[in-house]
Formats: structure tokens, C-alpha cells, sequence
């Protein structure tokens, strides 16, 4: 069976009404990274930092997912898929599929402390008490700029498998998730990108258009064909 790789980034959520990064009026555009996104931020400023996670997290439980995250788990139905992505919103799992999140998950949290995690579906306080140990250590379970991502021996094991390779909505701009089509390349796969601009990496093939109608139809596509 056709061993197929799916990594997907903000792109894919943008019409779910989930705002991209790098957009001219994306997230990066109204915080600052180094204010936001890091553990030392968070040690400066944890008001600001879950304020902006609160924020985040509450249009995350708003937002549904849409026809490009169906289309993924329709295709998931049908073939040998692992799906990756970077996005912290859930829509993924809330379209029924099993994601990869290398970058967390918003509608979970953290302790710093215990290492322990729950479902967290409001807002956390500053400081926010753990759960399991009471330490007030509580973050929200997002990977950080300068932390290592998520669940990567399973990423390479399956990039390192793959027949095809499929970038979805992503800037390619963020390590190691950036370089994950060369490895597909090195591995033999077919390099596929889906987004509204080229992002100059390297594939073999890019379909312009919003994900809500490339995705289905390239789905749709591979389904027929099986
Ligand atoms: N359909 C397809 N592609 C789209 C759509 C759409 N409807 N809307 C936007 N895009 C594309 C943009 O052209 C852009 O290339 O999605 C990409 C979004 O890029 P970024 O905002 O950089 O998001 P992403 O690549 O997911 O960011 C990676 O950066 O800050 C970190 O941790 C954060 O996971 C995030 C990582």
C-alpha cells in the first residue's frame, strides 16, 4: 500500500477563521515572538504569554474544521497515511483524525514541574496550579521557540518511509518541520506542495488554491484511483 505523508501548517486552518503567522496581518505581524513564544517569555511575563494562549485557545474551541481537514481524514479511511502538523488549534482531531502534533496541542496543559498534562478547555490563570501536584507550574502544552518538537522518531520513521510526501499549507520557514520534504526527497517520495504562493522549496509538484478546494479534489482524486 502506498505509504503517504501529510504535514500540514496554518494554512490549512486559514478558512476555518484561524489567523496564519506570517501574513501580513497574521499573528508574528501583532506579537512578537521573543514576547510570546518562548520559555523565556514566559518566565519574563506569564500573564502576557497565557493571555495570548488564552486568547488563541478560545478561538480554537470556536472554529470547526473544514473541508480540507475531512478531505484528510476521508483519505485516511483509504490509504497508509500519517498526518503531521504543526498546528496547536485541534481541528484535526475534532475532523476525527489521528495528527501528529509536533507543536502541541492548545486544549491541553502542562506542568513544568511534574511533567504532567490534562485537558484544559478554558483559560489558565497566572500563576496556574497543576493538577496532579498542585505546583503553581502550569503552561500551556505548545512547543516553544527553542524547544524540541513533539513525537520526532515517529515523524522520521514515517517521512522515511514515504512513497509520497505532501506539504499543506505551510510556509516551510520553521525547523525541523522545514526540512522534513528533503528527507521525504532523500527517502524517494513524491514531493507534493499545496498553498496559495510557492514557498521555494523544492517539489515536484505545487497546486495552487485555498486548501478547501485543492485538498478535496486531490483526495477525491487518489480515492478514485485506488
Ligand atoms: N490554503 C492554502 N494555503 C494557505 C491558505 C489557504 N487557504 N492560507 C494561507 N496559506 C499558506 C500561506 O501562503 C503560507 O505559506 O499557509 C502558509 C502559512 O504560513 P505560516 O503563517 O508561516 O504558518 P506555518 O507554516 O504553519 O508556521 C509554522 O511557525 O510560528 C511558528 O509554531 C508556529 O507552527 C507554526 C510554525
Amino acid at each position: 500500500m502506498t505509504k503517504i505523508v501529510i504535514l500540514t501548517g496554518a494554512g490549512i486552518s486559514a478558512e476555518s477563521g484561524i489567523a496564519t503567522f506570517r501574513a501580513s496581518d497574521g499573528l508574528w505581524a501583532q506579537h512578537r515572538v521573543e514576547d510570546v513564544a518562548t520559555p523565556d517569555a514566559f518566565a519574563r511575563d506569564p500573564a502576557l504569554v497565557q493571555g495570548f494562549y488564552n486568547m488563541r485557545r478560545t478561538d480554537a474551541a470556536q472554529a470547526e474544521p473544514n473541508a480540507a481537514h475531512h478531505a484528510l481524514k476521508r483519505l485516511a479511511d483509504h490509504v497508509d497515511l500519517t498526518l503531521i502538523t504543526q498546528n496547536v488549534d485541534g481541528l484535526h482531531a475534532k475532523a476525527g483524525s489521528h495528527a501528529i502534533e509536533m507543536h502541541g496541542a492548545l486544549r491541553r496543559g502542562l506542568c513544568s514541574q511534574c511533567g504532567a498534562r490534562w485537558e484544559q478547555s478554558g483559560d489558565m490563570a497566572t500563576p496556574h496550579p497543576c493538577p496532579a501536584c498542585t505546583a503553581p507550574a502550569g503552561r500551556p502544552d505548545i512547543v516553544w521557540f527553542g524547544e524540541i518538537p513533539y513525537h520526532m522518531d515517529d515523524c522520521m520513521a514515517a517521512i522515511q518511509q514515504a512513497d509520497l510526501f505532501a506539504s499543506i499549507g505551510t510556509s516551510a520557514q520553521v525547523y525541523p518541520a522545514a526540512g522534513f520534504s528533503n528527507l521525504a526527497q532523500d527517502a524517494g517520495a513524491d514531493l507534493w506542495e499545496f498553498n496559495l504562493d510557492q514557498t521555494g522549496a523544492h517539489f515536484d509538484h505545487f497546486v495552487c488554491g485555498p486548501a478547501t478546494q485543492t485538498v478535496p479534489q486531490w483526495v477525491d482524486g487518489i480515492i478514485t484511483s485506488l
